[in-house]
C-alpha cells in the first residue's frame, strides 16, 4: 500500500511516494494539498516490449528489480548477493510542523536475501528550500560484503533538459559547459583524491535555456572532499536522476558482518527563477547551516605574502610590509610558504613544521607582534599533508608516505602525501599544529594541500576514504583545540572547495590565479554554491603572475572586493598611486562589506554577452557590479534594467566607482554619473538605467539605497 509524504519549505514541496521502496513524485514549487486521486493520476502505463511491472525510479535504484541505468549500490560476497532487492520496512516522517527549520523522511529498507539494509535519509531544510540526501548500508549477513558503491540518487522532471556541468585546471577553476539532456547523459569521475579543480562536484539541470535570471533549474553539490562520481542520466522511458557518491576504489569498503558504510550528503535545490534562485538558496543554506565563524566580526581584509616575495623571507622586510599593509587598511596578515626550516624553494622541507632560525633569527615573535601593532591578525601558511622527500621527517620516517610497496611513486610539486591514517603520523601533524597555535599569537591558518593523490595506500591498501576521513579528523581535533583560529582551505587555488571541508574550515582559496578577467569567470562559477564571505579574492600585482596579463586597478579592485578580500603582493615596493588605490579599494569593500557578506546575491542576464553583472542586496541596499569582459557587443551599452527592485519603492541611485583613467570609447558622458538619481521600483526595472560606455577589462559599480 502506498502512501505520500508530503516535505514542505518555505516555498517548495518535497512528495515522496513510499510503497515498496520510497520514489519522489515531485520536487519543486509548492503543492498546497496532496489530492486523493493523485494515486491514480500518477499510475504509469506499462510499455510494449518491456518488463510486465512497473520499475519506480527510487531513492535507490536497483538492478535487481529493472531499473537497466546506473543502480545506486553495487557488491557482492564473494561473487553472491550482487543485484539486491530491497523492501521498506520502516519509515519514519517529521512533516507536522511546517515552520520547523527542517523536514525530514527516513526509509529503512531490507533485502532479506542478500542481507542488506539500507537507510535513506532526505531532508528539506524549511528557510532555504535544500534538500540533503544521504544513504547508509550496513550488512546484517555474517560474511563480509564487498561493498562497490553506493551512491544517492534524485530525480528530475522530463522537461529538465539541459544541462550546466563544471570543469577546470589550476587556475582556471570552476569553468561551466551546457549540453543537452534528452538521451544519454553526462558522468564525471574524479580520482584525484581531492575534490579537485577538474571535476567540482556540482551540476545543475534545467528547462532548455536557463540563464541567470529565468528558466526552472535543479542544482546539486556533492559535500566530499576526496574521489566522487556524480552523473546525470536519462532512461530510455525518458524519465531522468542525478546521482552523486563517493567514488570508492577496489576494496575500499568491505563491510564486516554489522558494520556500514555511509555517503556523503548530496545537497539539492530547485528554483523557478533560474540560477539566481539556486544561488541565493544554496548561499543561505550555507550560512544558516554549515558555516561555522568563531566570532560574528566582520571578515578581515587579508594580505597574504605569496605573490610579493614567495620563500624570500626576511623579518624586517616582512615587518616593512606589514606597516604599509595596516596603512592601506589591511586587518590579516598572512606568512605564505617559506617560514619553516629549511624551506628556500618548493623542494624541500615539508613536514619539518619548525620556524627557520636561520631566517628567523630572533623568533618569529617580533614580526607578530609587529603585525598586531599595526591592529592586523597574523595568520600562516602550512601544508601538513606533505612531506618533501628532501626534508628530516621523510629522512626519519619515509614509511609514513601513503604509498604501494614494490612501485616507484612520482611525485607533485616535488612531494608526496602523508598517510593520515597512521596515527604516529596523525599524532605527529597534530602535535606540530597544536604546538605552533599554542606558541604563537597565530589566529588564522591557510590549510594548502598542493598535490594529487597517487597510489594512495595504506597498508597495501586502497585509502582515499580513509585519508579523507582522517584529514577531517585532524581538522576537527585542532579546531576543538583552538576554537578561536579560522581556517582556509586552499589546495593549489580552488582544489577542495565543497561542502564537507567548510564544515570545519572559513574561507576558501578560490584561485591561484590573480587575473581579474579570469577571476570574473571563476568567481562567477564558485558563486552559484558558495557565499562571497567565503570566496578569497585578492587584488594581485598589475601584472598578473600567472597569466603575464596587465590589468588597471580599476578591474582588479572591484574583482576582488566582491568576495572576501585581500591583497597578494610586495606593498613596499608598490607605487604611491597604486598603494593609494589599494586603501580605496580596501575602504570601499569595507563601506559596503555588510551587505556583501550577508546579502543576497544576484546576476543579470546581459543584453552584451560580454559584460558580466552581478550584484548584492539586503532590504534596504543593493551594490551592483557590470564588467565588460571584451569589447562591449554595440556602440551604446543596453539600459540596465534592474529586476530586483520593488516596484512602488523609491530608490537613490549612485555610482560609487567606475574606471580611473579616461574613457576610450566613450566622448561625453551621462551626466547621471556625476549626480545621485532618484528613481522609482518600475522606472528602473521596466526602463532602466543607461551606462557610460565602458572600456574592455574595466567596471563599475552601482549603489542604490531603498527611501
Ligand atoms: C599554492 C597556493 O595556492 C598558493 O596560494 C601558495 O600558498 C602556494 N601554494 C605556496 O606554496
Amino acid at each position: 500500500m502506498s502512501e505520500f509524504i508530503h516535505l514542505t519549505s518555505k516555498n517548495h514541496s518535497l512528495i515522496i511516494k513510499s510503497g515498496r521502496v520510497p520514489e519522489i513524485l515531485h520536487w519543486g514549487a509548492k503543492i498546497a494539498s496532496i489530492d486523493e486521486d493523485l494515486l491514480l493520476s500518477t499510475e504509469r502505463p506499462i510499455s510494449q516490449a518491456r518488463l510486465d511491472v512497473d520499475v519506480p525510479l527510487s531513492l535507490c535504484p536497483e538492478l535487481g528489480s529493472g531499473h537497466f541505468n546506473a543502480p545506486g549500490v553495487e557488491g557482492h560476497r564473494d561473487g553472491l548477493d550482487w543485484a539486491p532487492v530491497f523492501n521498506t520496512t520502516r519509515v519514519e516522517a517529521n512533516t507536522t510542523d511546517v515552520e520547523a527549520n527542517v523536514q525530514q523522511a527516513t526509509f529503512v529498507l531490507e533485502d532479506t536475501v542478500a542481507k542488506l539494509e539500507l537507510t535513506v535519509e532526505i531532508k528539506l531544510d524549511y528557510q532555504s528550500d535544500v534538500v540533503q540526501k544521504r544513504v547508509t548500508i550496513t550488512n546484517k549477513g555474517d560474511s563480509k560484503y564487498y561493498l562497490n558503491k553506493l551512491s544517492s540518487t534524485l530525480p528530475l522532471p522530463n522537461h529538465a533538459n539541459e544541462l550546466m556541468t563544471f570543469h577546470g585546471r589550476w587556475c582556471h577553476e570552476f569553468q561551466t559547459q551546457r549540453q543537452r539532456f534528452e538521451h544519454g547523459g553526462f558522468m564525471q569521475e574524479n580520482r584525484r583524491g581531492r575534490t579537485s579543480h577538474e571535476n567540482f562536484p556540482e551540476m545543475f539541470a534545467g528547462t532548455q535555456g536557463f540563464s541567470e535570471q529565468q528558466g526552472l533549474v535543479w542544482g546539486f553539490h556533492l559535500g566530499w572532499s576526496g574521489n566522487h562520481q556524480m552523473r546525470a542520466d536519462v532512461r530510455s522511458d525518458g524519465r531522468r536522476f542525478v546521482q552523486a557518491g563517493e567514488l570508492l576504489l577496489a576494496g575500499e569498503s568491505i563491510l564486516e558482518p554489522q558494520a556500514s558504510y555511509q555517503t556523503p550528503w548530496l545537497f539539492g535545490c530547485y528554483s523557478n527563477s533560474g540560477l539566481n534562485g539556486i544561488a541565493q538558496r544554496f548561499q543561505q543554506f550555507v550560512r544558516d547551516n554549515i558555516i561555522d565563524f568563531p566570532t560574528d566580526k566582520p571578515r578581515p581584509v587579508h594580505l597574504n605574502t605569496w605573490e610579493g616575495i614567495y620563500f624570500d623571507h626576511k623579518p624586517e622586510y616582512i615587518m616593512q610590509m606589514a606597516t604599509e599593509a595596516g596603512v592601506m587598511g589591511v586587518e590579516r596578515f598572512i606568512i605564505d610558504d617559506g617560514w619553516f626550516i629549511g624551506r628556500d624553494g618548493e623542494r624541500a622541507a615539508l613536514g619539518d613544521w619548525y620556524l627557520d632560525e636561520a631566517k628567523y633569527p630572533n623568533g618569529l615573535e617580533p614580526v607578530i607582534d609587529h603585525v598586531n601593532q599595526q591592529g592586523m591578525e597574523f595568520g600562516l601558511w602550512v601544508e601538513p599533508e606533505m612531506v618533501s622527500q628532501d626534508s628530516n621527517l621523510y629522512r626519519n620516517h619515509p614509511d609514513w608516505v601513503l604509498g604501494l610497496q614494490g612501485y616507484h611513486q612520482p611525485s607533485g610539486r616535488w612531494q608526496y602525501v602523508l598517510d593520515l591514517q597512521n596515527s604516529e603520523c596523525f599524532d605527529y601533524l597534530f602535535s606540530r599544529l597544536d604546538d605552533l597555535l599554542t606558541r604563537y599569537n597565530i589566529t588564522y591558518l591557510k590549510w594548502d594541500m598542493n598535490r594529487e593523490l597517487v597510489q594512495p595506500g595504506h597498508n597495501g591498501k586502497a585509502a582515499v576514504h580513509g585519508q579523507t576521513q582522517a584529514l577531517y579528523r585532524l581538522v576537527d581535533q585542532l579546531n576543538e583545540a583552538h576554537p578561536e583560529v579560522e581556517i582556509e582551505s586552499c589546495s593549489s587555488g580552488g582544489g577542495r572547495i565543497d561542502l564537507e571541508i567548510l564544515k570545519r574550515t572559513h574561507r576558501f582559496w578560490a584561485s591561484d590565479c590573480n587575473d581579474a578577467l579570469e577571476r570574473q569567470a571563476i568567481q562567477k562559477g564558485m558563486s552559484y554554491f558558495f557565499p562571497p564571505e567565503v570566496m578569497g579574492a585578492h587584488i594581485g600585482p598589475a601584472e598578473c603572475h600567472s597569466t603575464n596579463r596587465r590589468h588597471s586597478i580599476n578591474m582588479r579592485g572591484v574583482t576582488a572586493l566582491m568576495g572576501h578580500m585581500g591583497v597578494e603582493l610586495d606593498p613596499v615596493k608598490e607605487s604611491q598611486e597604486e598603494k593609494k588605490a589599494f586603501s580605496h579599494y580596501i575602504a570601499l569593500h569595507k563601506r559596503f562589506r555588510h551587505i556583501l557578506h550577508s546579502g543576497r546575491s544576484f546576476r543579470m542576464d546581459p543584453a552584451d554577452k560580454n559584460q558580466n553583472i552581478y550584484g548584492v542586496q539586503n532590504d534596504d541596499e543593493m551594490l551592483i557590479t557590470v564588467c565588460q569582459l571584451a569589447m562591449p557587443d554595440h556602440a551604446l551599452p543596453s539600459p540596465l534594467r534592474i529586476s530586483c527592485v520593488e516596484d512602488n519603492a523609491q530608490y537613490k541611485v549612485k555610482l560609487v566607482e567606475m574606471p580611473q583613467t579616461s574613457f576610450q570609447l566613450m566622448k561625453q558622458r551621462p551626466q547621471w554619473l556625476d549626480k545621485t538619481l532618484t528613481l522609482s521600483g518600475d522606472n528602473l526595472k521596466e526602463i532602466g538605467l543607461t551606462l557610460p560606455i565602458l572600456d574592455p577589462e574595466s567596471a563599475l559599480i552601482v549603489h542604490l539605497e531603498k527611501m
